[in-house]
């Protein structure tokens, strides 16, 4: 009897996250992403769930509702005011520059973000550099707290300073309250927008999910646009979310580390 000397196997381990979202992104025609505060926590930007998140240490219903803000519009303002000047002294992280980097190769627009923090449309315009920052400009679904917007006529204006009397800004158009051009709680969206978001969530085949608990309707709709025409959900968060059990592959960790490696 011959004797075959066999090699020793190697343990034949699964491929990590990391690996199998690269492949998938490889593998993948039309991509979107969906951000929220999470991207931008590394960037100090606290955000609205987590341990320290805004929501518990404040009471959204009397800073971020439409209801308080026609009821008193002053503390709404000092509060976007105080959110106004934090923003000022932060900068997009890498995870924002590695997302804006990758949109911007690929030539095709597919971010869509919760966040009216700014920080993505600032990573776009400098990791353009002289280019178009098209590509990696986002869709900000829920506003933009740099901007102004009349609560009556709708005109858009860049954001003013809050004087120190009494009085609050007024729109130059109409004479109407100006506010904050971000959604409050219990405002429609942007139903041009939303739409923009969700069709390119379903011609999409690959829907990165990064930095959200996925709990707030309709932008958590936006991923299962995608699922439910065919593609994938890839999410990273270092925590599960509701969304978890319909992603593909889940990477754990924080996006600013995460995203760099896998959009490389
Ligand atoms: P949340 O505060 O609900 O969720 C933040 C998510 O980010 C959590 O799932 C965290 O696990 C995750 N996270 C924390 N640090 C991270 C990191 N370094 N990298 C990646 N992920 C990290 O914030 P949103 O889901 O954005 O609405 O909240 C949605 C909406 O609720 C906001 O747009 C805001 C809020 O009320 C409006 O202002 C209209």
């Amino acid at each position: 009897m011959t004797h075959h000397a066999t090699a020793p196997r190697e343990p034949l381990l699964p491929p990590s996250p990391l690996t199998r979202a690269r492949d998938l992104i490889a593998e993948a025609h039309r991509i979107v992403a969906l951000t929220g505060a999470g991207i931008s926590a590394e960037s100090r930007v606290p955000t609205f769930r987590d341990a320290g998140g805004l929501w518990r240490n404040y009471r959204p219903e009397e800073l971020a509702t439409i209801g308080a803000f026609e009821r008193d519009p002053r503390t709404v303002w000092e509060w976007y005011e105080w959110r106004r000047g934090f923003l000022a002294t932060c900068k997009p992280n890498e995870g924002h520059r590695a997302l804006a980097r990758f949109f911007l190769r690929r030539g095709e627009e597919g971010i869509v973000t919760q966040n009216v923090d700014g920080l993505h449309t600032r990573a776009a315009l400098e990791e353009a550099g002289d280019g178009p920052p098209d590509a990696a400009l986002p869709i900000e679904i829920h506003g933009a707290i740099a901007r102004d917007r009349c609560n009556d006529c709708g005109l858009r204006a860049e954001a003013e300073p809050l004087g120190d009397d009494d009085t609050l800004p007024r729109c130059a158009d109409c004479g109407g309250m100006r506010r904050p051009d971000v959604v409050l709680f219990g405002e429609m969206l942007d139903s041009a927008l939303l739409e923009r978001a969700h069709n390119m969530a379903a011609r999409a085949d690959l829907c990165l999910v990064i930095g959200t608990s996925a709990v707030v309707y309709p932008a958590a709709g936006i991923p299962l646009a995608t699922l439910h025409a065919g593609g994938r959900i890839i999410e990273i968060n270092p925590q599960d979310t509701d969304l978890t059990r319909a992603a593909e592959v889940a990477v754990r960790g924080a996006a600013g580390e995460v995203l760099p490696e896998l959009l490389a």
